[in-house]
């Protein structure tokens, strides 16, 4: 692994280490001894992700560089590519990207010298969401096998989805899809669902917002939770066992009951606290790939 730019990248085994390493992490740190830059390059939103990052840069002992497009020279016109290079050029030793094309990351993994993660690609990959998702549902359920995971909302716009889809069936969970019909994903060959029946089947149950800012029409929401979301009748009929997950940001009341955002089968806040483990785990693991920290200090 040079680089972290697809979920599906990524072998079993793979996986599985950083597991292991974001396991470790939650015991136990040892900050990186040599000085070591990370450019967070967010040129979309992002509360969880780039925080997440953050923190997990400093618990590496890593030095985060920190970047706002709206007062960087984007502003003028300067290309993510151009950007990039100037980060390479002034000393960073890995970037953090995130940008609204899908597939941003073949313009300019293959021209950098530094490793590159994929903190969000437009509606197409959003590997360490996916990673962190996986790790959460490991945790859970030890094992992968025979999981019947939901993925239900807009799983169109969604590059969780698309990337969860990749790595969740990867690793030997069955995947099931729940959406409306203008938020479903058509070339995704894998069976649909509907609410009642999600519920009922899901061990996972995996919520995503609409995601109105992708969205060439305004989709009315104003009956969506009592046709497509979590409603606490719902809620009553999942397995015992059954956890649900939410990537955040939440729109309550429209995917989910707002209740049961809290509640004892949710995971959406453990899943936030998963994030920095997992992420420092890729960022340690990259690190130590390209020959940057020795693999001794962990
Ligand atoms: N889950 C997620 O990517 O959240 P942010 O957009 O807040 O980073």
């Amino acid at each position: 692994m040079r680089h972290l730019l697809r979920a599906g990248s990524l072998s079993k085994e793979q996986v599985y280490d950083l597991f292991a390493l974001a396991k470790q992490f939650v015991h136990s740190t040892a900050p990186i001894d040599e000085q070591l830059f990370v450019g967070n390059l967010f040129m979309e939103s992002s509360t969880r992700t780039k925080t997440s990052f953050t923190v997990a840069e400093r618990k590496l002992g890593l030095e985060p560089l920190s970047f706002t497009s709206e007062t960087s020279s984007m502003t003028k016109g300067e290309s993510l590519y151009d950007t990039v290079k100037t980060f390479e050029s002034i000393g960073a030793n890995m970037l953090i990207i995130r940008h609204e094309q899908d597939d941003w990351m073949d313009d300019i993994a293959p021209f950098v010298n530094i490793p590159i993660v994929n903190a969000g690609a437009g509606k197409a990959e959003h590997p360490t969401q996916s990673l962190l998702d996986a790790y959460t549902i490991y945790k859970q359920f030890s094992q992968f096998t025979d999981l019947n995971i939901v993925i239900s909302g807009d799983i169109k716009y969604s590059r969780v989805a698309h990337s969860n889809i990749h790595l969740l069936q990867k690793l030997g969970a069955n995947i099931y899809l729940s959406a409306p019909d203008e938020l479903m994903d058509q070339t995704l060959d894998l069976p649909h669902l509907s609410m009642d029946e999600a519920v009922e089947r899901a061990d996972c149950l995996m919520l995503l917002r609409v995601q109105h800012e992708r969205h060439e029409q305004l989709l009315a929401t104003s009956n969506y939770l009592e046709q497509y979301g979590l409603t606490k009748e719902r809620e009553q009929r999942m397995k015992d066992r059954a956890i649900i997950m939410h990537p955040a940001p939440v729109n309550r009341g429209v995917e989910i009951d707002g209740d049961l955002v809290e509640c004892d089968r949710s995971r959406i806040f453990e899943q936030m606290e998963n994030g920095v483990y997992v992420r420092m785990a890729i960022m340690k693991q990259l690190l130590i790939n390209w020959g940057l920290v020795s693999c001794q200090s962990y």
